[in-house]
C-alpha cells in the first residue's frame, strides 16, 4: 500500500509524474473520478486548517468523492482510543485518509492499520502537499525545477523546511536554508538530502547569512516564525528571526526573475514584507490554488495504486 507521509517517499521520476498529472488535472479537472460512488475520504485535522480543509473537501467532490471532515479534537485519537484502532476503524469506511496532526509517528501508525492510502496533510516534521503545489507553482511561473537555486529564510527547523530540503533535492534544485543558529535542520534530514541530491544533480546546503543566501536565487520562500503548536515560543522566535525577514531589500539580491513563494497564513511585517507579499514577484496565490490540483493528483494516483494492490 502506498502512502505519501515525507516527501521522500516520492521518487524523482514519481514527483515528476504526480506534477504532470496535477497540471493536465488542473486544465480537466472532472475528467478523472476514482472516487465515484461517492467513496469517501476522511479529512482528520487535530491543528488548525483553511487551505488544506477547502482544497482536499473540494479535491474530493472533484474526483466524484464524499469529503468527511472529522474534527480531531471530537475524536480525540491516541487519546479515547489509540491511532491503530482509528486507523482500522477508519480503514474499513472510506478509501482514503487525509490527516493533520502533531507527531509524525502518529501518521507512520495509521498508514500501518488503515489498510488504504493515507496522506500527510501537515506534520510537526513534514508539509508535503504544500511542497508538490510549490513545485507546481515554480514550473509554471518558471518553466522548470532542475537546476533552480532556492533559497528558504527564516526558520529553517519547520516542517516546511525539512520538506524543501527532500523535495527540493528530488526535483534537482539547490536548496539553500537560512535560518538563526538552531533554526535549521539537523544532520539526519541534510543526509537524507544529500543521498536525494547525489542521484538528481541538486544541492542543500546551510547558509546562515540571509543575503548569501538570497544572491542569485531563482526562488524566494520563507514560512511564519511561529509554526502551528510553538505559540509558546512566539516572543522568543520574534527577537531571534527579524534579520531573517523577506523585505524587499533582501529580495533585491535575488535573481531579478525571481518568485516569492509562501505557503500561507502570512504575517506582514514579520517573516515577510507586505509589499513582498502584494508584490509582483509573489506568486503565493497561485500556489495556493495549486494544492487543491496536487492534491488531487496524489489521491487519484494512490487510489489507483491501491486498486492495483487489492
Ligand atoms: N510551518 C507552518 C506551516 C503552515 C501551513 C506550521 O506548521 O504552522
Amino acid at each position: 500500500m502506498r502512502h505519501l507521509l515525507a516527501d521522500d517517499d516520492l521518487s524523482p521520476a514519481e514527483q515528476a509524474h504526480l506534477l504532470d498529472l496535477a497540471a493536465s488535472m488542473k486544465g480537466a479537472p472532472h475528467v478523472r473520478q476514482p472516487l465515484a460512488g461517492p467513496r469517501s475520504v476522511a479529512l482528520i485535522f487535530d491543528k488548525p486548517t483553511l487551505r488544506t480543509q477547502v482544497s482536499f473537501g473540494v479535491g474530493v467532490a472533484d474526483l466524484g468523492g464524499h469529503p468527511l471532515l472529522i474534527d480531531g479534537a471530537l475524536a480525540g485519537i491516541g487519546v479515547r482510543e489509540s491511532v491503530a484502532d482509528v486507523a482500522r476503524v477508519l480503514g474499513r469506511q472510506v478509501a482514503a485518509v487525509v490527516w493533520r496532526t502533531y507527531a509524525q509517528q502518529r501518521l507512520e501508525q495509521m498508514a500501518e492499520h488503515a489498510g488504504v492510502p493515507v496522506v500527510n496533510a501537515l506534520t510537526d516534521d513534514y508539509h508535503p502537499c504544500q511542497l508538490l503545489a510549490d513545485l507546481l507553482t515554480i514550473r509554471e511561473h518558471r518553466g522548470r525545477l532542475a537546476g533552480l537555486t532556492v533559497a528558504f529564510v527564516g526558520d529553517a527547523a519547520c516542517n516546511m523546511g525539512n520538506s524543501w530540503l527532500l523535495a527540493g533535492t528530488t526535483a534537482g534544485m539547490h536548496v539553500r536554508l537560512s535560518g538563526p543558529d538552531g533554526y535549521v535542520p539537523g544532520p539526519d534530514m541534510f543526509a537524507r538530502a544529500d543521498a536525494i541530491a547525489a542521484v538528481t544533480g541538486g544541492s542543500a546546503a546551510v547558509v546562515p547569512d540571509a543575503v548569501a543566501a538570497v544572491s542569485g536565487a531563482d526562488v524566494v520562500v520563507t514560512d511564519t516564525w511561529v509554526s502551528m503548536g510553538k505559540e509558546d515560543e512566539a516572543a522568543e522566535r520574534e527577537r531571534v528571526f527579524g534579520p531573517w525577514s523577506l523585505t524587499s531589500e533582501l529580495l533585491a539580491h535575488a535573481d531579478p526573475q525571481a518568485v516569492v513563494l509562501h505557503c500561507l497564513p502570512a504575517y506582514r511585517g514579520k517573516e515577510i514584507a507586505a509589499e513582498v507579499l502584494d508584490g509582483p514577484r509573489s506568486v503565493v496565490w497561485d500556489e495556493a490554488e495549486n494544492r487543491l490540483h496536487v492534491q488531487k493528483a496524489v489521491l487519484a494516483w494512490l487510489l489507483e495504486a491501491a486498486q492495483q494492490d487489492a
